[in-house]
């Protein structure tokens, strides 16, 4: 049997002009989750989004909202990703010093947990956490922007994860971030991930809702 990757559209390289427009089409199209790219400036060299905007994603959304943050110390505001109506709350293992916990947090306010690895954290960091985890994101770019070209490593760093996950008979999904598109999409999910991000393959495309079915069927 084969199963259908998760497709998550990243709003980060929507036009932002017409940003409703953008859901709609999201809506419309063959995607399983919106995700959406929180940066703060400090744990990387760039600023996004916050709170306002996803409030207002979330009035016309009708898929669940996969929020990446990249963010210090984001065990601060959980409680309010939740109230703004995110289903999928993921943090950066670099971030946390305390992750167990922060782990428990988003749980504990009835979100999906993930958690991401930038491109020089081995997947091996995650070993004793991974049986607590909904979704191991694997950067596969150094995060911050998009647009940026797939570290191929990435994928030797996918089947090692899926080992992992199988090991510890864990539920976790992979979700792949950075330079996916249509061309090495079958690589990605041939190492193992079940879900990917795409930021400018889907929204730079003469033809987004196309891409999204091609991505969908690999
Ligand atoms: C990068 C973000 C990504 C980004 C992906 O820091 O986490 O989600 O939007 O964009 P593309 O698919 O264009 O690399
Ligand atoms: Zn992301």
């Amino acid at each position: 049997m084969c199963v259908k990757p998760i497709i998550a559209p990243s709003l980060l390289s929507a036009n932002f002009n017409r940003l409703g427009e953008e859901i709609q089409m999201l809506n419309r199209s063959e995607a399983d989750w919106i995700h959406l790219d929180v940066m703060d400036g400090v744990f990387v060299p760039n600023i996004s989004f916050g709170m306002p905007v996803i409030k207002a994603v979330r009035q016309l959304a009708e898929k669940p909202l996969d929020t990446h943050l990249m963010i210090v110390q984001p065990e601060r505001y959980i409680q309010v990703f939740k109230e703004i109506g995110c289903d999928l709350l993921t943090v950066h293992w670099e971030a946390c010093t305390h992750l167990h916990r922060t782990i428990a947090q988003i749980k504990e306010n009835d979100m999906l947990a993930g958690v991401a690895l930038n491109p020089h954290t081995p997947v091996s960091s995650l070993e004793d956490v991974i049986q607590d985890l909904d979704l191991v994101l694997i950067m596969s770019v150094n995060p911050g922007f998009g647009g940026q070209k797939f570290i191929s490593r990435s994928l030797h760093r996918i089947s090692e994860l899926r080992k992992m996950i199988e090991r510890n008979n864990s539920n976790a999904l992979i979700e792949v971030d950075g330079g996916v598109n249509v061309d090495n999409m079958k690589d990605i999910i041939n190492a193992g991930a079940d879900a990917v991000v795409a930021g400018n393959a889907v929204f730079k495309s003469e033809n987004p809702e196309e891409t999204i079915q091609k991505l969908k069927q690999r």
